[in-house]
């Protein structure tokens, strides 16, 4: 509980400059929500059904993460971006100065906010929101046992897996350093690292994970994962082989990545992309300059793990008929 306290104590905010807080919640379309209801369950997230829509919350904390609706294909439909109150006037100019062109809102989508597509034409809004990226970097592992107190549970006792927050989203792109550009010109998000133009990791300013939005290079725009973030490495070994036992065995981990240096293990959702749970990613305080650097491809995916499997990297989305 102290952990979700936290996310509703002051926001931090870097004074002057402007930039998004957060990303709000995302908008996934799937040709069946029940698919869909089962997997994010089964994953440990909260659902709760909002009007024919599935709203996507994690167990303890009021904010709504994602929405996922019916349609025919698979594919993140928009993404929403959170900004403070006052700063939404100077996004507005911002946006006219460069000759970015305004949206009306999706049908049956009410909302205060700036709607855009980036350049893969991805829907994107920037909008009024509380600050849902953390404020500071949160706790992470599980207390050591004493000596004489076992440690573990039968399998059958273990503690089911809650992720406690959404902590990033990595889309597939036909060009990274056009994202990058847009992503840092339009909505004031800053590169954190580079693996050449193959991958590319940003934060928000405000305070932030390592990445709160991530783009690799593909043939095609797409969703390659949204990732959870939980507290140990136990949770997340618990949380993957609860979600084998549920019939999603599919993925990849447990490992370690470099770039964010977060643990990590995928889960493949029904349609080709994946749900991440993450445990102690980086963070980047609204009072710290990162040290961008870019790195050599082979020397940056993961410090150790599985080896990746090859579908890993392939673009499903881009297959749908
Ligand atoms: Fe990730």
């Amino acid at each position: 509980m102290t952990a979700i306290r936290k996310l509703h104590q002051q926001p931090t905010r870097r004074p002057g400059e402007l930039g998004v807080h957060s990303v709000d919640h995302f908008n996934l379309t799937v040709p069946d929500i029940a698919k869909a209801a089962k997997f994010y369950g089964d994953f440990g997230l909260e659902l709760k059904e909002e009007g024919g829509a599935l709203g996507l919350y994690t167990v303890g904390h009021p904010h709504r993460w994602g929405v996922v609706t019916e349609g025919k294909r698979k594919q993140i439909s928009y993404v929403s971006f959170g900004a403070f109150e006052d700063d939404l006037p100077r996004f507005r100019d911002r946006i006219e100065s460069l000759h970015v062109e305004r949206l009306d809102p999706p049908a049956g989508f009410a909302s205060n906010g700036l709607w855009l597509r980036d350049p893969d034409g991805r829907l994107v809004e920037i909008r009024v929101a509380e600050k849902s990226s953390p404020n500071e970097k949160l706790s992470f592992g599980d207390p050591s046992s004493p000596a004489g107190i076992r440690g573990s549970w039968g399998r059958s006792s273990a503690p089911t897996t809650r992720p406690r927050r959404l902590s990033h989203m990595l889309f597939f792109t036909p060009d990274v350093p056009r994202a990058i550009k847009f992503y840092r010109d339009v909505l004031g998000l800053r590169l954190s690292d580079t693996a050449g133009d193959a991958i590319a990791f940003m934060h928000a300013i405000h305070g932030s994970d390592h990445h709160c939005i991530a783009f690799a290079k593909s043939e095609a725009p797409g969703l390659h994962h949204t990732s959870w973030d939980v507290g140990s490495i136990n949770a997340i070994g618990l949380g993957a082989m609860h979600m084998a036992d549920c019939g999603f065995a599919q993925g990849w981990g447990f490992g370690r990545h470099v770039l964010g240096s977060n643990y990590f293990h995928y889960i493949r959702d029904p349609w080709g992309s994946y749900a991440e749970y993450s445990a102690d990613i980086d963070y980047i305080a609204s009072t710290q300059d990162w040290d961008t650097k870019d790195h050599p491809p082979e020397d940056s995916f993961y410090v150790w793990g599985p080896e990746c499997p090859k579908e890993f990297i392939m673009n499903f989305e881009a297959m749908q008929g």
